[in-house]
């Protein structure tokens, strides 16, 4: 507990352009949330580099990702919006719980093997060991929530195994941290392979909408999305296309599947999808326009970042203590 209030941490990779499946299956939920629980969210720079980066992109891309941070309805000086590398407990902790996880549970991760397999050509330890730096971020904030999308529940899992597993020899040292994950747009599909997620490192553009596309270009992108040969509108896995498109209908505009399939009732999917890309157009139009905004003030974002690395540095310093000393590091002299 912080301030009285349980707390919540969350983080997103600043590779590639972001996706309305970021959006839609955590950053909404993140604004959602950030009221009820004392929050930290991370740009988690530190696990972009387990694949090859261009360093000024990266930079860019970093800031960015906190800009929209804020864009999205996330008040900076509330809830603590930092970049990762600026606080030196992530790398310190994530050595340590590297001591206490297990190469079969490492292998055992899916997205290490389809990351390997992407990049075949780096497979170096730190995209093996990625996991344990993300139960690092998560513990070291002793969170009680942690909202990710679907694909993240693997490495939660993982995460709740290494803090039990030292609770257990060290006594209550870390808070057992739940998955929050939305009700609906968990999962946003590619709207040209609806077998996949919605990807930030999908080679086909068509594939995902861009929370910085313009509004023709994400019309375009829904008229475009591969749907199938029935011709209704029904919300089941045998019409994952149209499924998708609900999905997204009802993440956007609130309304639940049942309501959007009675909408829909006798119309087709030409119909459906105008809808799915004006509400999709509807929320992030003034996401973006806070983005354009924000960056504009240099010094004001300045400041957040410092303010916030501050105040991160200063929480993970109370954990990073206590496990020092479970551990049985020498104190250090003052
Ligand atoms: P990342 O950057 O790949 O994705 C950020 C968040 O977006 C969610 N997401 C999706 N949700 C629904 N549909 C999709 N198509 C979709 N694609 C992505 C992800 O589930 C995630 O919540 N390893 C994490 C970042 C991380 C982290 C953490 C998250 C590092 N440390 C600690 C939580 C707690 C990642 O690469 O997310």
């Amino acid at each position: 507990m912080i301030n009285d209030k349980k707390v919540l941490f969350s983080g997103m990779q600043a590779t590639g352009n972001l996706t309305l499946g970021n959006y839609l299956g955590a950053l909404k939920n993140w604004v959602t949330l950030c009221d009820e629980y004392e929050c930290f969210y991370s740009v988690v720079d530190m696990h972009s580099i387990t694949v090859r980066q261009d360093p000024a992109t990266l930079r860019k891309r970093s800031r960015e990702l906190l800009m929209i941070y804020i864009a999205a309805g996330i008040d900076p000086e509330k809830n603590c919006l930092y970049y990762q590398s600026h606080v030196p407990g992530h790398a310190e902790l994530a050595w340590i719980l590297n001591c206490f996880t297990y190469m079969g549970e490492l292998n055992r991760m899916t997205q290490f093997k389809d990351k390997a397999a992407k990049h075949a050509d780096n497979i170096n330890a730190g995209l093996f060991t990625y996991p344990v730096l993300m139960a690092a971020d998560i513990l070291l904030y002793q969170a009680d929530v942690v909202p990710v999308g679907i694909d993240q529940m693997q490495h939660l899992e993982l995460t709740r195994d290494i803090a039990e597993r030292f609770n257990n020899i060290y006594g209550d040292v870390f808070t057992i941290p739940e998955a929050y994950v939305g009700k609906v747009g968990a999962k946003i599909m590619s709207l040209q392979d609806p077998s996949k997620k919605m990807s930030k490192s999908d080679e086909n553009p068509n594939a995902s909408i861009y929370l910085m596309d313009d509004p023709d270009t994400i019309m375009r992108k829904c008229k475009r999305a591969v749907t199938d040969s029935e011709g209704v509108v029904l919300y089941r896995d045998e019409q994952p296309g149209v499924k998708n498109l609900i999905d997204i209908y009802s993440a956007c505009s609130g309304k639940t599947p049942d309501e959007v399939v009675r909408e829909f009732d006798g119309r087709g999917y030409g119909e459906l999808k105008m809808a799915v890309g004006e509400s999709v157009v509807s929320v992030l139009k003034p996401l973006q326009e806070r983005h354009a905004e924000l960056a504009k003030d240099k010094a004001y974002i300045d400041r957040i970042i410092k303010d916030n690395a501050e105040k991160a540095t200063y929480y993970s310093n109370k954990t990073l203590s206590k496990v020092k000393r479970k551990i049985g590091y020498p104190d250090k002299i003052r």
